[in-house]
């Protein structure tokens, strides 16, 4: 049977540290009203004992989004970072207390010049108080896929038994190959199962080598429950999973993958054109789903195909993110049936003594300015005395 993969939005959070990124109250409420629409399944909105915007940023959206998305703020595991984190979510309706701990060698002997006992009673402590605050508490093992497996499950077992709700294994950064990386999740699932089946599994994945797709999507196909990403991938370096593309992956392999999401793809084009215009972070033009090219065909080749049938070289409707239907781009690679397409869609019926001729110049001028845009083809064909 189907089980549902639930999405986690970090866009608030992940995303919002990257540098410049930074967005003021108003501008966060905005931005998770949107992320809201997308109905991800849970978000998370700031680190709110990093300094004061962020927990009052957290707190307002905390107040505003209802019940139907969980809101969830990240902290150190020391009390003082999870009181903070309580004060800022607790009147959501759904709220969910994030702790981080590192749990590789270099986090532990480097980073907190602790013994690795240390570290998981520090970890053990921070769970159980923060589930005498609130019931859904989420484990974060930093650095997990470069961790001593032995020890990543004594740390599991450990934070599970102490009150652990969801366990997350972050690829922090980005080191993951897609193979190993579902190995570890087959492995972890394995035993999380047999501990408590009703805990979740949950991967969140930096993409330093352009692999946090892959690797998210391997942690699904070998029992994570959970993803966490960002709109347009971004976050620190080279940023996070991007959202949309491990939910169109979900959509489009669901068979695959043996799972779907409720999360409402119609809203990803509009939340990401969105996220990039309040954080001023450009999209990529050729970034999958999202990217201003990922729609639009220049190749006389595929343009011919595609308006033979859609489906020959697009395999999803841009409607299906919300984004305006495929593009045809006038190149010196477009054919004849293309440049009659757009000569029709601009209200042009070309009579065939003309239309030879027309194309030729079409192609002079596509030669020379690369590009044309409908205006170039209004003044091709008012020079051809096609229009008054
Ligand atoms: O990359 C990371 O490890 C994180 C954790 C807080 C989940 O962002
Ligand atoms: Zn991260």
């Amino acid at each position: 049977m189907a089980r549902k993969i639930y999405v986690f939005d970090t866009t608030l959070r992940d995303g919002e540290q990257v540098p410049g990124a930074k967005l003021n109250l108003v501008e966060k409420l905005d931005v998770a009203e949107q992320i809201a629409k997308m109905k991800v399944d849970m978000m998370e909105v700031g680190f709110p004992s990093s300094s004061q915007g962020d927990f009052e940023a957290v707190q307002a959206i905390s107040r505003k989004i209802g019940k139907d998305v969980s809101i969830a703020a990240l902290g150190r595991a020391v009390r003082s970072d999870i009181d903070c984190i309580y004060e800022s979510i607790r009147e959501a309706e759904n709220p969910l207390i994030h702790i981080v701990l590192g749990s590789s060698d270099v986090h532990v002997s480097k980073k907190f010049g602790k013994t690795p006992q240390q570290v998981i009673e520090m970890g053990v402590g921070a769970v159980k108080y923060a589930s005498s605050l609130l019931p859904q508490v989420q484990y974060s093992l930093e650095d997990a896929s470069r961790s001593e497996f032995d020890y990543l499950w004594q740390t599991i077992e450990a934070v599970v038994k102490a009150g652990a709700t969801i366990i997350n294994v972050p690829d922090t950064v980005g080191f993951a190959i897609p193979e190993k990386f579902g190995q570890l999740i087959y492995r972890i699932n394995d035993r999380l199962k047999n501990l408590d089946p009703k805990v979740m599994l949950s991967v969140h994945c930096h993409n330093d080598t352009g692999l946090a797709t892959a690797n998210t999507l391997a942690a699904v196909k070998n029992g994570a429950d959970k993803v966490e990403c960002t709109i347009n991938g971004i976050g620190e370096r080279a940023g996070n999973t991007s959202l949309e593309e491990v939910v169109m992956g979900i959509k489009l392999h669901g068979d695959y993958y043996g799972g779907y999401t409720t999360v409402d793809s119609h809203q990803i084009y509009e939340t990401s054109r969105m996220v990039s215009a309040t954080m001023g972070l450009d999209i990529q033009v050729n970034k999958a789903i999202t990217g201003e090219n990922a729609f639009a065909h220049s190749s006389g080749i595929h343009q011919d195909g595609l308006l033979k049938s859609k489906d020959v070289y697009e395999i999803m409707d841009p409607e299906t993110i919300g984004a305006p239907a495929m593009e045809i781009v006038l190149t010196a690679r477009s054919g004849r049936h293309a440049f009659a397409h757009v000569t029709s869609r601009l209200g042009f019926d070309i009579p065939e003594t003309l239309s030879a001729e027309i194309y030729k110049k079409f192609l002079l001028m596509a030669d020379e300015k690369k590009e044309i845009y409908d205006n170039d083809v209004l003044n091709l064909l008012n020079s051809c005395s096609l229009v008054c």
